[in-house]
């Protein structure tokens, strides 16, 4: 089906699809611990949601799908659990190598990937390469991601080019520093979704979402479902974005 057949059945209007969606996925510990489950179960759970909003996204016309999977904080949990999240990482890579193939999307990442263990960041790196040349959607996955190191890095880079002249102190405008970001090559999300009614940003593209519009579900992420995420895009086509501007 074609992405303006989707829309149109879907009551979206194709025109004001967002170009950039940003989620995050909050609530994998508690559907888990709500059925009595130990909290990987949720994860497991999750990670067939994953899959579920990147093909309605594609089908959608989402040019931009961004996806916090795993932030700096993270690396704090259980051993057990960041092993287990790992593993699912590694096995999304290589199950949803066909569904990426298939759907023409290309695979990005943002975040410290250099901390993922070496059997993670070889497989990532084969599905990054695999996917080099796919056009019609980048799906990001943030990895070892948070804004506040982003911004740090970013900084860095630009105090390095002042001290070695390569730029003026005066010549730092908001454009050099979207290009020190990680998120360089993509547009500013237009939307950002979080589940779980949480209220929080969590160190999630600070910079980025100066201007996005947010949408907070109480639903859980692992029962996050492709209508619920039609029924968001539907009320997003609804508002009026002013960008700061009455
Ligand atoms: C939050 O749930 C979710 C995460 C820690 C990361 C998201 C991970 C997945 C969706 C699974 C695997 C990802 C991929 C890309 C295959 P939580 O544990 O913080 O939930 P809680 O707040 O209810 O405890």
């Amino acid at each position: 089906m074609s992405s303006d057949a989707l829309t149109t059945q879907s009551g979206l209007d194709p025109a004001k699809v967002p170009r950039h969606v940003a989620i995050i996925m909050d609530g994998n510990g508690r559907w888990a611990k709500q059925r009595l489950m130990n909290r990987v179960r949720g994860h497991e759970k999750g990670a067939e949601t994953v899959r579920t909003i990147v093909t309605a996204s594609r089908e959608i016309g989402i040019a931009f799908l961004t996806l916090y999977a795993f932030s700096t904080e993270n690396w704090q949990r259980s051993a057990a659990e960041v092993a287990a999240l790992m593993r699912l990482l590694k096995n999304f890579l290589v199950t949803e190598r066909d569904l990426m193939m298939r759907h023409d999307i290309r695979l990005s990442t943002i975040g410290e990937v250099e901390r993922l263990p070496e059997d993670v960041r070889a497989t990532l790196s084969e599905t990054l390469s695999l996917t080099a040349g796919n056009r019609s959607m980048v799906l990001t996955l943030a990895l070892s991601y948070g804004a506040r190191a982003e911004i740090v890095r970013m900084v860095r880079t630009v105090a390095t080019d002042v001290l070695e002249g390569r730029i003026s102190a005066e010549s730092i405008d908001e454009k050099r520093v979207s290009q020190g970001l990680y998120t360089r090559d993509m547009p500013d999300p237009d939307l950002l979704i979080r589940t779980s009614g949480e209220m929080r940003i969590s160190n999630f593209l600070l910079w980025q979402i100066a201007y996005s519009e947010l949408a907070i579900t109480k639903t859980l992420w692992p029962d996050f479902s492709r209508e619920e995420y039609l029924a968001i895009l539907q009320d997003y086509q609804h508002r009026e974005r002013r960008f700061g501007i009455a």
